[in-house]
């Protein structure tokens, strides 16, 4: 349970954008089913974790100080001495150019086929499953089977994909995606059912990607989110299919040269909202990470509101960073409508520290409980 209102930095960031605008570890004892379905991977996945979360694998409780302020640093804190805020104009600049560009960019970045295929495989496998399970002949679609999907972004080994399936959504359909191979077959669970592709490093052969039933009612799929998002919204996933969008512990990229690469400051951050999900979870141990991605809705509001939809189709000086595909996306318009404004008003609340241990929901969380590291959770509700 979340019960502490924490200081806020997001109205500094934000006014200085106006000023320049105007747990515990949990064991899984249910088998995974073992249906495994792999495809070529036609691109090798880049290293995303950053060097501070990449030499964090080994922890203890003696990597914790205290601070006069009685805060705890730890060797997970990203702090002001890592990297600063970033500075309101540059945060609205990455913001309004990503609301601005959307499409052009949808369009222009490389194709990923294999997520593409992922997620084919992905409706397969529910279908499939949704008919062995139904007690007629007729097919079952997913909204009447389940109250929902919920969508676990990065979900990496797939920890928090199996609690949020087994004791918080039992009713829904809740869905996994890392692009990281070695992340979600990390554990006996899932390397087990994967079954003889897999050699005794957990290493599978060549680069395949794979979509995996790991319980009754979850699914881990190997694919590139951007893209997985883009599925979403083409299969019509958006409104009142996927319910929940959990993003745990996202990459943060505590350097100010990578801010593009946070989906707050990503070109594809509209997408996120365009997946027009009834809540977005997004926890992490980096407060300033979360204050900055409330801060970013309330930027994208500001230019939905000002905009005209049809002013803004984009220029290439925007993209000439974002090479390749040149087919048209079917994910369509960035700004027909205010993207932003239905998670204005949780926006402005912020977000709040984790209280409650008792439960770790994903890998990250638990090495950060286990240290004492204060966690952060933002909470985007729709209205
Ligand atoms: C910091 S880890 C957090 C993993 C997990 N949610 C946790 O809290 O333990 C971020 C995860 O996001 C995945 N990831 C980052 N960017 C991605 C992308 N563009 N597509 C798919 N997965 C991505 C990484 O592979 C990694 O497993």
């Amino acid at each position: 349970m979340i019960t502490t209102t924490q200081q806020r930095r997001q109205s500094s960031i934000l006014s200085s954008f106006l000023s320049s605008s105007a747990s515990t570890s949990t064991s899984f004892t249910t088998p995974p089913i073992p249906v495994p379905i792999f495809l070529p991977f036609f691109s090798k996945g880049t290293k995303t974790a950053t060097s501070l979360f990449s030499s964090s694998s080994s922890c203890s409780s003696s990597s914790t100080i205290s601070t006069r302020l009685g805060r705890k640093i730890t060797q997970y804190t990203i702090d002001d001495s890592i990297c600063l805020p970033t500075k309101g104009i540059t945060l609205k600049t990455s913001v309004h150019k990503a609301c601005r560009s959307l499409d052009i960019y949808l369009d222009k970045k490389p194709s990923l086929p294999h997520t593409r295929d992922a997620f084919k495989v992905l409706l397969e496998m529910i279908e499939m499953n949704n008919d062995n399970n139904s007690n007629n002949n007729n097919s079952s679609s997913i909204t009447t089977v389940y109250d929902g999907i919920v969508l676990d972004s990065g979900c990496g080994t797939g920890r928090s994909t199996k609690i949020l399936a087994r004791d918080i959504y039992p009713h829904h359909l809740v869905i996994g995606v890392d692009r990281s191979f070695s992340r979600l077959t990390k554990t006996k669970d899932n390397r087990q059912s994967l079954g003889a592709d897999i050699d005794v490093d957990g290493n599978v052969d060549g680069d395949e990607t794979y979509c995996q039933q790991i319980s009754e009612n979850a699914y881990l799929v190997r694919a590139e989110l951007v893209e997985f998002w883009e599925c979403c919204i083409d299969h019509g996933w958006t409104t009142l299919k996927i319910t929940h969008h959990y993003m745990l512990y996202p990459n943060p990229y505590p350097t100010k040269k990578r801010l593009m690469q946070r989906w707050y400051a990503h070109p594809c951050f509209p997408l996120i909202l365009k997946l027009n999900v009834e809540t977005m979870v997004i926890r992490s141990n980096w407060e300033v990470y979360l204050d900055e991605f409330a801060a970013a809705i309330e930027m994208a509001n500001d230019f939905y509101d000002h905009n005209n939809s049809t002013n803004f189709v984009g220029n290439d000086s925007d993209v000439s960073s974002w090479q390749g595909r040149t087919s048209s996306s079917s994910s369509s318009s960035s700004s027909s409508n205010n993207l932003a404004l239905p998670y204005l008003s949780s926006a402005k609340v912020g977000p709040i520290e984790r209280i409650d241990k008792s439960v770790a929901l994903t890998n990250f969380e638990a090495k950060f409980d286990n240290v004492g590291e204060s966690t952060y959770e933002l909470i985007l509700k729709r209205k």
